[in-house]
């Protein structure tokens, strides 16, 4: 594994929308290794693809309960509402309170092409959140309480 350089706010990479990851080969299982290493290292709960300059659809979370890997995921279910401050490894040092839904439920593929089904409440719920944003260009600060 390798760790992977995070772009920062300002690089026009996070602002586009991701495509569709259509191949479940080495290279993806890859870099999906290399994206866990990163995040684990930054001591972050969550990185999407296009943090590490990768315009794909996928992304890896840790909330502490484990490693999650999804790739297109999307949401289809959302319950509640939360608030709370909230951060990104592309923006060090700056939390501002976002609000989100309190639970998700989350359609994906793992890293070998099998649907799953990933469900979140609380602190998993945001970051579900989160990292899918990403993949649409979208960053916290945008949905910031405080704008
Ligand atoms: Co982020």
């Amino acid at each position: 594994m390798a760790k992977r350089n995070i772009v920062k706010l300002g690089d026009d990479v996070l602002r586009k929308v991701c495509r569709t990851q259509l191949t479940f080969d080495e290279r993806l299982h890859q870099t999906l290794d290399d994206m866990a290493e990163t995040m684990y290292e930054a001591e972050g709960v969550g990185l999407a693809a296009p943090q590490v300059g990768i315009l794909r659809r996928y992304c890896v979370i840790d909330v502490g309960d484990g490693l999650i890997e999804l790739v297109n995921p999307v949401i289809d279910e959302t319950k509640g509402e939360q608030e709370g401050d909230e951060g990104c490894l592309s923006l060090p040092g700056r939390y501002e309170c976002v609000k989100r839904p309190m639970y998700v439920k989350v359609h994906a593929q793992d890293r070998n092409g099998n649907n799953i089904i990933v469900e979140g409440e609380g602190l998993k719920a945001r970051a579900l959140c989160h990292e899918i944003d990403h993949l649409d260009g979208v960053l916290f600060i945008d949905k910031s309480e405080k704008i």
